[in-house]
């Protein structure tokens, strides 16, 4: 079992802080507002910090689920950051969804220092989170990403490596490269609907059956 810091108590880090300890961690949390973490300890117990640098000192693993590029860069290298206090040898995990840059940045700022920097966003919103079954995508060192992987399988369903630092944030992007793609066409199909004067609700609710069983299909290829 692992001695753990998790930074950012947010939507998602709330609860996946929360499976730290169910599957048996020590964690110490830090979040911006502190009365989120003192409600997260008596739900959860483990320890509070009021800096990230206080939550991660003499940790194997730092965690951190904070908005973006720049509150990252506050968490690890602002005043009090978590970078100032994390022994050499340990693991920084970002679980924020951030830019493939800020996380080349910081794995180079990490090493400096002889810690090791995981970029690993998730996909799975609230509802993963809440019942543990997130996708995590990772990017940084295999050995590292090996260490930390039985952790992140606390809330990960699927914790995997991509490849060298910040392609966990490219693997996100193509996943919300493909959402948006999605959404958009379904947008379209829904205003084509409209224009053409059909019952929307109608056809969604076909649409959304599938596709017909094989012997509809052979019947639809015969006509
Ligand atoms: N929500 C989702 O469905 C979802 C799904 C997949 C990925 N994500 C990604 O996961 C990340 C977190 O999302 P979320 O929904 O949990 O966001 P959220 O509810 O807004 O939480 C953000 C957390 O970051 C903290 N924070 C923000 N700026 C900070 C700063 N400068 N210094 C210290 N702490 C700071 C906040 O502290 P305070 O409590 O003090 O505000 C809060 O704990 C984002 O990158 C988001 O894109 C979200």
């Amino acid at each position: 079992m692992a001695d753990v810091a998790f930074l950012g108590l947010g939507v998602m880090g709330y609860p996946m802080a929360g499976h730290l300890v169910k599957n048996g961690h020590a964690v110490t949390v830090y979040n911006r507002t502190l009365a989120k973490a003192l409600k997260w300890t008596d739900e959860n117990g483990g320890s509070v910090a009021e800096t990230p640098a206080g939550a991660s000192t003499a940790k194997d693993i730092v965690f951190c689920c904070v908005g973006n590029d720049d509150d990252l860069r506050a968490v690890t290298l602002g005043e009090g950051g978590a970078f100032s206090s994390m022994r050499a040898g340990s693991i920084f995990v970002d679980h924020t969804t951030a830019s493939a840059e800020v996380a080349r940045e910081l794995y180079a700022a990490a090493a400096e220092k002889g810690i090791a920097f995981i970029d690993a966003p998730v996909s799975g919103g609230e509802a993963g989170a809440v019942n543990g079954v997130l996708t995590v995508m990772c990017g940084g060192d295999e050995e590292h990403f090996e260490s930390a992987r039985p952790v992140m399988e606390s809330y990960g369903r699927s914790v995997r490596r991509v490849g060298e630092a910040g392609s966990g944030q490219l693997a996100k992007m193509v996943n919300q490269i493909c959402i948006g793609g999605l959404v958009q066409a379904l947008s379209e199909g829904i205003h084509f609907a409209q224009k053409a004067e059909i019952d929307v609700d109608i056809v969604l609710d076909i649409i959304t059956k599938g596709r017909p069983g094989r012997g509809r299909w052979k019947t639809a290829a015969r006509r």
